[in-house]
């Protein structure tokens, strides 16, 4: 039995004590848990699980699991040099802006995308985004936002006036018939929005479709989605990779969510086979897999020099959670299932500036009538964000700002000391250096 083997590996090499019972009750668990797993072939969004073949591992994705000593990670240090720069973010990706109800009355907003400083709007029924700055002596419309008309912005200082539509200096209200109208523009940005989200391509050119740009199964119909967003200062890196990362869950050990929700979650993941990390670089959208189910082993405790340390609150849970925990360019990661069997978590880490990035944490649930759409809603403003959302990833929050002071500075990449699990993390640098569509570059 697979699962037998893997705890009897595992025990021996970090020298868990584990009782009879209650060894017999975890291996139990997780035997089930492999074989009643709903993820094997597609996962809940329907898009097949490709696991990679022997000769994939060995030259590609499950390679990553070769990353064991400390030369192994230094010699992979060099495949990540572009995301080492990526500070900003990486360019002509579609990003989520602003919920779709922050702009449902009319307001026109400011917000700080990769650095740039955009204004939004909703103009008969369609988000617009310009520059968020006159081009007559660069304050922010934001600040004051004065809307005359149902399509333009006028800058509180001298008036100068703008289509929303095209950025066109359209008006002086100081000086009528100022000759300079219609010789300036404002930069526009394409907008598009779905599932109540408002997302922004910041990019040159025309982008690509928004499918390319989410998580697979995020655009699905019948999928209802709720969420909040914040702002937390820290480098969108240290945001993405405090997700993607299997033992930071060792931080969550007291979360109120693990009994609040009777879920079955150990203080730490370790990969197990080659067949744990698939890094999907074929189709769009591009993102890295980690198979926890399948693939990884679950550490419920820890001893140091015999004595037990730490227990997880998880040991006795019921409910199976992050089978599959995948990320994606250019920055999102989705948590299938979680918080709950029935639910997905999505969340973005956007570059706000070097050292801020605005925090998404969206679920997922099925929802097959207007009515079950309303009471997911009522669920998750009842329930999940307080037990979910806060209860479990606030602790995120917090430790990524205890990362910032370190990664803030270049060296931190060649300094750290990573430990077989981080693998999945340096998968996802050498993919994010690889295939990305261009570096954001500093101002
Ligand atoms: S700065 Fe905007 S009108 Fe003068
Ligand atoms: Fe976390």
């Amino acid at each position: 039995m697979r699962a037998s083997a893997r705890f009897r590996g595992r025990r021996r090499q970090r020298g868990l004590v584990l009782s009879g019972p209650e060894l017999l009750m975890l291996k139990t668990k997780y035997r089930d848990l492999e074989q009643a797993s709903p993820f094997e072939g597609t996962d809940r969004s329907g898009e097949p699980v490709k696991m990679p073949t022997k000769d994939e591992t060995a030259a590609g994705s499950g390679g990553e699991l070769h990353l064991e000593t400390p030369e192994d990670f230094a010699q992979a240090r060099g495949s990540f040099a572009d995301y080492v720069k990526a500070k900003l973010g990486f360019r002509n990706y579609w990003y989520p802006a602003l919920l779709s109800e922050e702009l449902a009355g009319g307001e026109a907003k400011g917000v700080r995308l990769l650095g740039e400083k955009l204004l939004l709007r909703r103009v008969n029924g369609t988000v617009r985004a310009v520059q968020d700055q006159c081009l007559h002596m660069g304050v922010r419309f934001s600040r004051k936002p004065e809307c005359y008309t149902a399509d333009t912005i006028t800058c509180w200082y001298h008036g100068f006036t703008y289509s929303l539509l095209d950025g066109k200096l359209v008006a002086i209200l100081t000086e009528p018939g100022s000759k300079l109208c219609g010789k300036l523009s404002l930069k526009t940005y394409p907008v598009a929005e779905a599932k109540g989200i408002v997302f922004v391509f910041i990019g040159d050119g025309a982008p690509g479709p928004l499918s390319h740009d989410v998580p697979p199964g995020f655009l699905d119909d019948g999928l209802a989605i709720n969420g909040i967003r914040d702002d937390v200062k820290t480098n969108w890196r240290v945001g993405a990779e405090n997700g993607f990362d299997t033992t930071h869950i060792y931080i969550h050990r007291d979360s109120v969510l693990i009994p609040g929700n009777r879920l079955m979650l150990p203080i730490g993941l370790v990969p197990s086979n080659r067949q744990g990390i698939e890094v999907r670089d074929q189709s769009e959208p591009k993102g890295v897999l980690d198979h926890m189910a399948q693939s990884y082993s679950p550490v419920f405790e820890a001893s140091i020099g015999g004595e037990k340390v730490v227990e997880s609150r998880g040991l006795k849970g019921e409910k199976r959670v992050a089978a599959t925990v995948s990320i994606w360019m250019p920055g999102s990661l989705k948590v299938d299932p979680w918080p709950d069997p029935e639910l997905i978590q999505f969340e973005w880490y956007v570059p706000v500036d070097v050292d801020r990035h605005m925090y998404w944490r969206v679920l997922g649930k099925q929802a097959k009538s207007a009515d079950e759409v309303e009471a997911f809603r009522l669920e998750f403003d009842s329930l999940w964000k307080t037990l979910a959302l806060r209860g479990f990833n606030d602790q995120d929050i917090w430790a990524r700002e205890g990362l910032e002071e370190f990664y803030r500075n270049d060296e931190a990449w060649t300094s750290e000391h990573l430990f077989k699990p981080d693998a999945c993390k340096v998968a996802w640098r050498r993919l994010a250096s690889r295939i990305n569509r261009g570096i954001q570059p500093l101002k």
